[in-house]
């Protein structure tokens, strides 16, 4: 070949080259921009789309997965934060005065997410942070373990504090150095109910054979919590363990009536309809009823551990340690229906509920349904095991870890 053409196959090659790097440079931009996404994003994406909320507030990471950690420092970490003195902990939570043997133990795990840390929150600078705020939590008792946990924290470190009563809260205290005001507000169904009979004059329910039960109006919050939603700053709504509950709600005994607009729901719904319809008007209240700004977290369901039975049936919860995740999966997965598996289901609904709403999801499911070691099991002082609340100091300490992370990256 002559030098010439030599030349010149160099100057092709390089142009051929140029512009199978522009072609794919082109191809790749226009893949990327257009709505299929590359795999990398979307194998992330399926993964982590049920924590949309959870993802947004949180810098990407995802606190809800991951795994327990043992680390003895943790435990005296858990032990400086607050303990068996503080007197807001319920006597039934109080594991460590009660004596359960692993109370101490117990706090020994730290929570880790996968991609992240979930960091202790540090009291003083909340207060600071969230001075002039009015933090409200909303639910049942679970709400209220949730509620003492962040109570003792904060009075730990600062212990002028006023009790009262405003918005029809249950308990509330106001941190008069900081003007930082908590209130739990006691609500099972989150709707109003109440004791229904039979009417001597007839009815459509009493011809329908229906002689006792309770009402419940989907559209109607309960009053202890009706103005709730004006009052406070940030919210932490739950509801879940009463939709299922035999013991007060029995379906031929005393069964759900679900009214709306003032009139029974016909023909009447079983409780996981109730539950939807609930939870839609609920969602719709607290969105037209906040100020402008205003903070709304839901809590996903707490998970319940009873082994041999539930907890009318002798079910325990004597575990020292938390489950593995082999052990969580067959507790807790729907295709076992096992004792537990409220947890999930109560999940779906909410997840269901809550889409395309402004509420923020704090999912504390996952590292709960680990936790079989952390409720007050005897301890709790009732004739069964309770298998369902948490001992304090515990997880619910983490719960608002995870709380208080998520709203640090949620407010302006
Ligand atoms: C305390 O905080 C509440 C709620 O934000 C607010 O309405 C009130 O004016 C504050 N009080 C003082 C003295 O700043
Ligand atoms: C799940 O188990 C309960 C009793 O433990 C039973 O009443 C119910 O029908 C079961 N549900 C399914 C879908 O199998």
């Amino acid at each position: 070949m002559a030098p010439r053409n030599h030349l010149s196959f160099l100057f092709l090659s390089l142009l051929c080259f140029t512009s199978l790097s522009l072609l794919l440079s082109f191809l790749k931009n226009s893949f990327l921009s257009s709505s299929s996404p590359s795999p990398v994003i979307s194998s992330r994406t399926i993964a982590t789309r049920q924590f949309k909320h959870d993802e947004v507030s949180s810098g990407g990471c995802d606190f809800s997965d991951g795994f327990w950690i043992h680390d003895p420092k943790e435990k005296e970490r858990s032990l400086a934060r607050y303990d068996e003195t503080c007197k807001e902990i319920f006597k039934g939570w109080n594991c460590i005065l009660a004596g359960k043997s692993n109370a101490k133990e117990l706090l020994s795990w730290r929570w880790k997410p996968k991609a992240c840390d979930l960091p202790n929150f540090d009291p003083i600078q909340f207060l600071e942070r969230y001075r002039n705020t009015n933090i409200g939590f909303v639910g049942d008792s679970l709400n209220r373990n949730m509620f003492v946990s962040l109570f003792c924290t904060l009075r730990h470190v600062s212990s002028e504090v006023k009790k009262w009563r405003p918005a029809g809260a249950d308990r509330c205290y106001t941190f008069l150095k900081f003007n930082l005001t908590i209130g739990y507000h006691r609500t099972n169904l989150l709707a109003r109910y109440g004791r229904w009979s039979a009417n001597a004059n007839g009815g459509v329910l009493e011809s329908l054979g229906y002689k006792e039960g309770y009402r419940v109006d989907v559209d109607i919050p309960e009053g202890t919590w009706a103005e709730a939603p004006s009052f406070h700053d940030i919210l932490i709504l739950n509801t879940g363990h009463w939709w299922w509950a035999p013991s007060k709600f029995h379906p031929q005994k005393s069964p759900m009536l679900f009214f709306e607009k003032g009139l029974p729901i016909l023909p009447p719904r079983p409780p996981h309809e109730g539950l939807d319809m609930a939870l839609r008007h609920m969602i719709l209240y607290v969105e037209r009823r906040v100020r402008p700004g205003t903070i709304k977290y839901f809590r996903t369901q707490s998970p319940r551990h009873f082994e041999g039975g539930d907890w009318d049936q002798g079910g325990s919860c004597h575990r020292m340690q938390p489950l593995s995740s082999k052990l969580v999966d067959a507790l807790f997965s729907l295709s076992n229906n096992g004792t537990n598996t409220e947890a999930r289901l109560v999940n779906q609904h909410l997840y269901k509920s809550l889409e395309g709403s402004s509420f923020n999801i704090l999912d504390v499911t996952r590292m709960s349904e680990f936790r079989a070691d952390a409720h007050p099991s005897t301890a709790g002082g009732k004739k069964h095991d309770d298998c369902m609340h948490w001992c304090l100091p515990g997880i619910t300490d983490t719960w608002n870890d995870l709380f208080i992370a998520h709203l640090s990256n949620t407010r302006i």
